[in-house]
C-alpha cells in the first residue's frame, strides 16, 4: 500500500482522500517513515496535485488537530498571513491598527524558517512578552482588548507541524499545493472568518514568478470557498527587503517608528497601508477607499499605537527594554551612484550569518543582531556615505557589498 501510493503520486496519477489520509496520518502516527514519506512529498513537488487532492490534503491537515472557535465573539474575525520575506514584520503593524478599528484580530503568528523571520521571534525580543497563550487567555484577551498575536498552540494542525519540518530539510517547500495547504489549514482552524494572504515573490520569498503566484492565490480562494470564507490574496515584491532594518528587535523598533507615525515612507509603510486596507475592508464590509480613510486616521491619530501597546502590557512586554547590540559596523559606499536594486536573499543570508535566525534547529536566536539600511533603492550616493549599520554580537560574517548593494 505504501509504495503502491509513493508509485501512482511518481507517475503522476491522482490519489484518493482515502489514500492520501492513510499515508499522512500513518506518518502522524510513526507508522510511516521520514524517507517514505520523502519520497512522497518530492512526488507531490515534481508531479503537483489536483485540486481534490489538495481539498482532500487541506481537510486532512484541519482535521489532525482542533479547530478554534471565535463564533461568540462578536464582528466578522480577520486573519492574515505572509508567505514570508525578508524585513517582513508587517503583522506588528497592521493587526493593531485593525484591531484599534473595532474588528477582533486573533494572529497566530510562526517562527523564521530560512532566511525569512518570524512574527513570533520578532515579538520575543520585547523582554517579557508571552507568546504561547492559552486558548481561553486568546478569547479572554480578544474580548477585552480586541487583539492577539501568539504561537500557533500545539494543537492546531500538528500535521502542518512534521509535514514543514520535514520540507525544509527535503527541498520540497516551494511546493505551490504543500504551501496552500499548510498556510490554508492553519487559518482555518484558526477560526477566522476572512482570511488575507499576502503572497510574496522574489529573490528573497519562497515563489520566484508572478504566474507561481498567481497560481497559489487562485488555489487558496478555491480552498476558501470549501469552508465558505472570503479569502483576498496581495501579490507583493520581495526582491529587496521590507523596510530598513532586518533582525528582531531592530525590526520591532522599525514597527512602532510606523506606528507612532516617525518613520519614513517605505516600501514596509506602503504594505502596511494596503494590507491593512484590505484587512479593514473585509471586516467592516466596506469599499477600500472608505477603508484606507480609516486606516491612515488610526495611524495620524495614535489609536493604533496605543492599541499595540495595550497587547504588549497584557502579554507581558516592556518595550523600554528592547535590546540592540552595542557592536556596530558602517558600510560605506565605494562609489558614487544611484542605489538600483537592494537584494533581499543576500541581506536575509547576512541577518541568518550574524545570528538573527537559526541554521540548526537548536540555534537560539540573537534578537540584538541585525542590520540597518541607511539608503534604499533609489537613493543617490556618493563615495564613502553610510549605507548601512551592522549590529553583531560575537562575529562579523563575510559579505560582498557588490552582491547586496546595486550602485550605478
Ligand atoms: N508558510 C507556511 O505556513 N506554510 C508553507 O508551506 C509556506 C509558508
Amino acid at each position: 500500500m505504501i509504495l503502491d501510493i509513493i508509485n501512482k503520486k511518481r507517475l503522476g496519477e491522482e490519489l484518493s482522500y482515502q489514500e492520501l489520509d492513510y499515508f499522512f496520518n500513518g506518518y502522524l502516527n510513526g507508522e510511516i517513515a521520514d524517507y517514505q514519506m520523502s519520497s512522497l512529498l518530492m512526488a507531490i513537488c515534481i508531479n503537483g496535485m489536483s485540486d481534490e487532492e489538495i481539498f482532500s490534503l487541506t481537510k486532512i491537515f484541519i482535521d489532525s488537530g482542533d479547530v478554534l472557535d471565535f463564533s461568540d465573539i462578536p464582528g466578522i474575525k480577520v486573519d492574515k498571513h505572509s508567505t514570508g520575506g525578508i524585513g517582513d514584520k508587517t503583522t506588528l503593524v497592521i493587526a493593531p491598527i485593525v484591531a484599534s478599528l473595532e474588528i477582533p484580530v486573533v494572529k497566530m503568528s510562526g517562527r523564521g524558517l530560512g532566511y525569512t523571520g518570524g512574527t513570533i521571534d520578532k515579538l520575543e525580543s520585547i523582554p517579557g512578552f508571552r507568546v504561547d497563550l492559552s486558548d481561553e487567555e486568546i478569547i479572554k484577551q480578544v474580548h477585552d482588548i480586541n487583539l492577539v498575536i501568539t504561537g500557533q498552540t500545539a494543537d492546531l494542525v500538528p500535521m502542518d507541524k512534521v509535514i514543514y519540518a520535514l520540507r525544509d530539510v527535503t527541498a520540497t517547500v516551494s511546493s505551490i499545493p504543500l504551501i496552500a495547504s499548510s498556510i490554508m489549514s492553519k487559518k482555518i482552524a484558526g477560526g477566522a472568518d476572512k482570511i488575507l494572504i499576502d503572497i510574496k515573490v522574489g529573490n528573497g520569498a519562497l515563489l520566484q514568478t508572478k504566474e507561481e503566484a498567481d497560481k497559489l492565490s487562485e488555489l487558496m480562494i478555491k480552498i476558501g470557498k470549501v469552508y465558505h470564507r472570503e479569502v483576498r490574496t496581495i501579490i507583493s515584491d520581495m526582491n529587496v527587503p521590507l523596510g530598513k532594518c532586518i533582525g528582531n528587535s531592530l525590526e520591532v523598533l522599525e514597527a512602532i517608528d510606523v506606528l507612532k507615525g516617525q518613520s519614513d515612507k517605505t516600501n514596509f509603510t506602503e504594505l502596511c497601508i494596503e494590507l491593512a486596507t484590505e484587512m479593514v475592508s473585509m471586516g467592516k464590509n466596506i469599499a477600500e477607499v472608505e477603508a484606507k480613510k480609516l486606516v491612515l486616521e488610526v495611524l495620524e491619530n495614535g489609536k493604533a499605537y496605543n492599541k499595540f501597546l495595550e497587547m504588549v502590557e497584557k502579554q507581558g512586554g516592556n518595550i523600554n527594554k528592547i535590546k540592540v547590540s552595542k557592536n556596530e559596523l558602517e558600510i560605506k559606499a565605494e562609489s558614487a551612484g544611484i542605489v538600483k536594486d537592494i537584494n533581499a536573499l543576500e541581506l536575509g543570508k547576512l541577518s541568518l550569518a550574524l545570528g538573527a535566525g537559526k541554521i540548526n534547529k537548536d540555534e537560539k536566536i540573537d534578537c540584538t543582531v541585525g542590520i540597518k539600511l541607511e539608503k534604499l533603492v533609489g537613493a543617490s550616493v556618493k563615495k564613502g556615505d553610510l549605507l548601512a549599520k551592522l549590529y553583531f554580537s560575537k562575529n562579523i560574517p563575510d559579505y560582498k557589498l557588490e552582491k547586496i548593494f546595486n550602485i550605478r
